[in-house]
């Protein structure tokens, strides 16, 4: 299997960044994310270049949902990252992360007052989903005596190669305000007193292999700024969301890379702001592009099953990864303490929750499996911990982060007492 740069296979056993993930799960136990910060850096500074050699004023956002540990979130900080945020939460972590206000865009179809009124009070840019939302954020605004600047998210209606629960920018989607309605939405918001239009932004979906749909988004996008600066909206931004790819299959996925996303994206881009006369930032919102690859998920086999065929019951299941679960996603697998050994039994890798969904891998050859085996799976570090919960009674497990020569733990484990700490009992109960 094509393995990245930064996982490597020394005397059998598989490492990360040149760490022995075979020590790590010994030394912090199982289940285990481990993240390398290295690959991080690279795969920012790698989007990056791509964009910023073809246009000087690119503004990287990174798209916290995919992985909200504070520690990443510094790394993306430091390397000059805003975020995409689209909660109260995100928000307070892209602060704390140490992202300027400035560099931070609230985006998302349903917010409350008070998430909005959160936004304004930091001088967070809103992506408007709605004219309802435009109309209650002017109020909001004008109560804290503010202008809050904004964007409104586009829907182009677009179809896109990927799994449907993550194509965003279709004509039926939830997000955005259709784009033939845009130029109208623009209008409404110069006339509110408390709002002040500066970007615009769409997001047509996640896990796209190719970069000629990003491109059709542009063309899309670059042609309503041209009627908006006609209207005398003055853009400072236009942000064309996340989206791209990775390779799960490692050795049959297309692997578009961020020279071949700004090939196809940046001459749209160049010409349809030369057209419109304006030169606004180019924002984007990269998530899985930047953390997917650099994090796997350790986890021990706890028993071996011949039925009508071989089960590995492993100790991490959909509580801590549910991509495989809710999109059929694949991912591929090591056995970490074994990963030069012939691959010559296929397991069906399952976890340890009580629903028959709960496969991690399905069919895979792999070297005979026993009970202590230990197994990485790849790509882990994008929606992955993110989407964890404590399903079936089960604390999370940590995380560690590695860089360099150094180990430390970046989330602890959660202890049995934390499924138990935010239950209060009805005083009928006492
Ligand atoms: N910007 C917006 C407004 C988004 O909604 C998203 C992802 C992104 C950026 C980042 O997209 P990315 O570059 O990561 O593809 N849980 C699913 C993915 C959901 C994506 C939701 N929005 C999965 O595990 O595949």
């Amino acid at each position: 299997m094509k393995l990245p740069s930064h996982l490597t296979i020394q005397n059998g056993h598989l490492h990360i960044a040149g760490h022995d993930c075979v020590s790590l799960a010994e030394t912090y136990g199982t289940p285990l994310y481990v993240t390398s910060e290295d690959r991080i850096r690279d795969r920012f500074r790698n989007y990056h270049q791509a964009l910023s050699s073809r246009y000087s004023q690119i503004q990287v956002l990174f798209a916290a949902k995919a992985n909200g540990n504070l520690a990443i979130m510094r790394v993306l900080a430091q390397l000059g990252a805003g975020a995409d945020v689209f909660s109260s939460g995100e928000l307070l972590l892209a602060l704390e992360a140490g992202m300027p206000a400035k560099k931070l865009l609230y985006n998302g179809s349903s917010k409350t007052k008070n998430d909005l009124a959160l936004a304004v009070q930091h001088g967070v840019k809103i992506s408007v989903d709605s004219l309802d939302e435009l109309h209650q954020l002017d109020g909001v605004a004008r109560k804290a005596g503010k202008i809050a600047e904004i964007s409104f998210r586009v829907n182009p209606a677009l179809e896109v190669p990927t799994h449907p629960k993550i194509a965003t920018g279709l004509a039926t989607s939830k997000f955005g305000i259709p784009y033939d309605r845009i130029p109208a939405a623009y209008k409404e918001a110069l006339s509110c007193k408390n709002v002040k239009p500066v970007g615009i932004h769409c997001h047509i979906g996640s896990q796209i292999l190719e970069v000629e749909p990003f491109a059709r988004a542009a063309e899309v996008m670059v042609r309503i700024a041209c009627e908006l600066s006609g209207l005398g909206v003055n853009l400072e931004f236009l942000d064309l969301g996340g989206g791209l790819g990775i390779p799960y299959h490692h050795d049959s996925d297309p692997a578009p890379t961020p020279e071949d996303y700004a090939n196809a994206v940046m001459p749209v881009f160049l010409a349809g702001i030369k057209a419109a006369g304006i030169t606004p930032e180019l924002w984007i919102e990269p998530g899985r592009f930047l953390v997917a690859d650099s994090t796997l998920l350790l986890t021990r086999v706890n028993s071996v099953k011949s039925a009508h065929k071989r089960f590995a019951n492993v100790d991490a299941g959909f509580n801590l990864l549910i991509r495989p679960a809710m999109y059929d996603a694949y991912h591929e697998v090591i056995v970490a303490n074994h990963a030069d050994a012939p691959l010559i039994t296929e397991y069906t890798v399952t976890g340890p929750i009580c629903e028959t969904g709960d496969i991690l891998a399905a069919d895979r050859k792999l070297p005979e499996l026993a009970s202590g085996d230990l197994i990485a799976v790849l790509d882990a570090g994008a929606y992955g911990y993110a989407m964890s919960s404590q399903y079936n009674g089960r604390p999370r497990c940590p995380e560690v982060l590695v860089h360099g020569n150094e180990v430390a733990l970046m989330r602890r484990g959660e202890t049995l007492a934390d499924l138990t700490c935010s239950m209060v009992r009805p005083p009928w109960q006492q």
